[in-house]
C-alpha cells in the first residue's frame, strides 16, 4: 500500500498528472475548470492531433463541416497501443467549423474515474469558442426543456455508443 502511495506521489509530481482523479463540484464547475486547463496547456501548440487525422479535415454529421481534434498524452498512448478502451485521464478536444471554417463549438471528452460506469465514465462537454457552456433545446413528453451540454448529455452518449472507432465512445475511425 504504501509503495502504491509513493508511486502515486512520485507520479503526480514528476510528471504533473495524477494516477486517477475524481471528479469534483458540479459538471459546470468541471468544465471551467477543463477550459482554464485548456487555455494554460496552450493544446493547439502543445497537444498532438487525433492519429492519421490533420488540422481541418472533412466531418461528419452532426459535428461539423471541417474539424480538428487534439488528444492528451494518455489518449494518444491508448490509441496508439490499439485499446479497445482509453486510459482514465484521457481528454480528447474537438473544433468543429462550419463551412465557410470559423470556429463553431468545441467538443471535449474527458474520461474521469468513477463519473459515470454506466457509460464507460467520460464526462462531456460542448463549448462555445469563447468557452461557455452551450445549451440545446429539446423536447421531452411534448414539453420544451433546454439541456445544459455538459457532464452526462443523452445525446452525446446515445451517439457515441455506437464506437465507430471500435474503442468505446470513440467515432472517429482510426488509422489501422
Ligand atoms: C448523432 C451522433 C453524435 C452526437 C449526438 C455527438 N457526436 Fe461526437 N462524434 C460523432 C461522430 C460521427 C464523430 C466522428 C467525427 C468525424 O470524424 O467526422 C464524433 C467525434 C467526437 C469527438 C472526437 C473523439 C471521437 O469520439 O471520435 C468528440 C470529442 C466528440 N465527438 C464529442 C461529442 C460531444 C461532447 C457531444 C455532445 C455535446 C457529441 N460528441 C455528440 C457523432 C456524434
Amino acid at each position: 500500500m504504501y509503495r502504491f502511495i509513493f508511486l502515486s506521489v512520485f507520479l503526480l509530481i514528476f510528471t504533473g498528472f495524477p494516477v486517477y482523479q475524481v471528479l469534483s463540484g458540479s459538471d459546470n464547475e468541471h468544465a471551467a475548470k477543463l477550459w482554464d486547463m485548456m487555455q494554460k496547456d496552450d493544446y493547439r501548440d502543445t497537444w498532438k492531433h487525433y492519429p492519421g487525422k490533420g488540422v481541418l479535415y472533412k466531418g461528419a454529421h452532426p459535428h461539423g463541416a471541417f474539424l480538428t481534434t487534439y488528444v492528451n498524452g494518455p489518449a494518444l498512448k491508448g490509441l496508439n497501443a490499439h485499446n479497445k478502451e482509453l486510459p482514465y485521464g484521457s481528454i480528447l478536444i474537438k473544433e468543429n467549423y462550419k463551412p465557410d471554417k470559423t470556429l463553431a463549438a468545441i467538443t471535449v471528452m474527458e474520461r474521469v474515474k468513477g463519473y459515470n460506469l454506466d457509460a464507460g465514465d467520460w464526462y462531456w462537454v460542448k463549448f462555445s469558442p469563447k468557452g461557455d457552456v452551450m445549451t440545446k433545446d429539446v423536447e421531452m413528453d411534448g414539453k420544451k426543456k433546454t439541456v445544459t451540454l455538459a457532464g452526462k448529455p443523452k445525446g452525446c452518449i446515445g451517439c457515441h455508443t455506437a464506437s465507430v472507432a471500435g474503442i468505446k465512445y470513440i467515432m472517429t475511425p482510426y488509422p489501422k
